[in-house]
């Protein structure tokens, strides 16, 4: 079956789809520029292997908790099957895919301006079962492992995100992010908790609209070949670079200090990146610091529970110890902004029912001493006086 990849209206490229609606071939190229990012290659040429993985990708990923149940119950075979009955459209870039010879336009398709179905996403989040499912949603396209759904509250876009079953901590930790990055100043999504049939998920309003959209940094890593003496920092900032994307060292600095202090161990490249205008394909900054969940020892027991241990990051360096190090600039960063942060933490957690009190005092003890971590960092990296 063939379809179009569009970029809103623009004409991107003919794709053939096999029976299980993978991508099997670029039929047709029509406009190189609006490719998904990094599909096409530095010297020009078009990396059939990406356009794949991209599609593939853009689907559900089958780690979702309850991915394989809701999918029976919905009467789908798979993630691609789920996510052509709904063009592939999601409320974080401007790509979809048309069915060759049947006219639709961007505006009548999108999620930005159209009506949705919360069918699937209410499947995810155990709500009633239906006869039939309305299978048009930005759900069927959403990345990442934790349970979520799209919702619109007064005419706004809004993710709502659970938590990892166990101490369901995730929420808690994307809201006392939050915090962190407003009283540091440092761009953010902001996320609050919902309470919610006896649970409690994050919301989030939606960082792209109708004209900006997400491209995740494991695409903007693509902008250029890697030259192998390159640390990724160093490639990264290079590939910025080169798609002109601005503060892109100022933003890192931020995002790599926040992470230490929560000691993120999943700020992998497809939780950062860059907006951009989908129409000019300008990048006008990097992404606000989201999905910061997966950090404070969210799967930790209390015994493991150690703030000066080697704590990965899955970002630049493998270590927090060493990721640390890349940041240039420290100078905008204000300890004093972090006082009691501790304590509203403490505070968030006492709401979650999952576990118990002491674990909750030794995380928030375990965030102020990554705070102090971070000052004794900063003191013992500055130039010494040598007189
Ligand atoms: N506020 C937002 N606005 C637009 N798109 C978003 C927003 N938050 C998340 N997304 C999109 O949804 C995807 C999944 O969200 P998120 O990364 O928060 O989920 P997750 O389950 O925690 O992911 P992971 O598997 O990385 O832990 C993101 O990669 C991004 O594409
Ligand atoms: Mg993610």
């Amino acid at each position: 079956m063939e379809y179009i990849l569009k970029h809103k209206d623009v004409e991107v490229a003919g794709l053939s789809f096999n029976d299980k609606n993978i991508i099997d071939n670029i039929v047709t190229v029509y406009n190189k520029d609006h490719f998904p990012a990094g599909v096409v290659q530095e010297d020009g040429r078009i990396h059939v292997g990406r356009i794949e993985d991209w599609w593939v990708g853009r689907g559900i990923p089958g780690e979702r908790e309850r991915f394989y149940e809701v999918l029976k119950e919905i009467n789908v075979k798979n993630k691609n099957e789920l996510l052509i009955k709904s063009f592939g459209i999601s409320l974080t870039d401007h790509y979809w895919v048309c069915p060759k010879d049947v006219h639709l336009k961007w505006k009548e398709v999108n999620f930005y301006e159209n009506d949705f179905s919360f069918d699937i996403g209410d499947a995810f989040f155990y709500r009633s079962k239906k006869d039939t499912y309305n299978l048009r949603a930005p759900d069927n396209s959403s990345d990442g492992k934790l349970i979520k759904r799209w919702s619109v509250i007064d005419g706004k876009r809004m993710l709502i995100k659970g938590g990892s079953s166990g101490n369901y901590q995730e929420p808690f930790n994307e809201a006392i992010t939050s915090s962190i990055c407003q009283r540091l100043n440092i761009p953010h999504v902001k996320y609050d908790l919902l309470y919610e049939d006896g649970e409690y998920y994050s919301i989030c309003e939606n960082m792209t609209n109708g004209e900006y959209e997400l491209v995740y940094a494991s695409h903007i890593f693509e902008a250029l070949y890697r030259n192998i003496n390159d640390s990724f920092y160093r490639h990264y900032i290079k590939c910025c670079d080169k798609l002109n994307i601005k503060n892109i060292i100022d933003r890192l600095n931020k995002m790599m200090v926040v992470d230490y202090i929560i000691a993120n161990t999943d700020r992998h490249f497809s939780n950062f990146g860059a907006i951009r205008n989908s129409e000019t394909l300008e990048y006008v900054y990097p992404a606000p610091v989201y999905d910061s969940g997966t950090s404070l020892w969210h799967d930790k027991n209390i015994n493991d529970i150690n703030e000066n241990g080697i704590i990965g990051t899955k970002c630049f360096e493998s270590t927090h110890f060493a990721q640390i190090k890349l940041v240039t600039d420290f100078s905008w960063y204000d300890k004093n902004k972090l006082v009691g942060i501790e304590d509203e933490y403490l505070e968030l957690l006492l709401k979650n029912a999952h576990f118990e009190i002491e674990r909750k005092k030794r995380l928030a003890l375990a965030l102020r001493k990554r705070i102090e971590m971070l000052d004794a960092f900063i003191k013992s990296s500055r130039p010494q006086n040598i007189s």
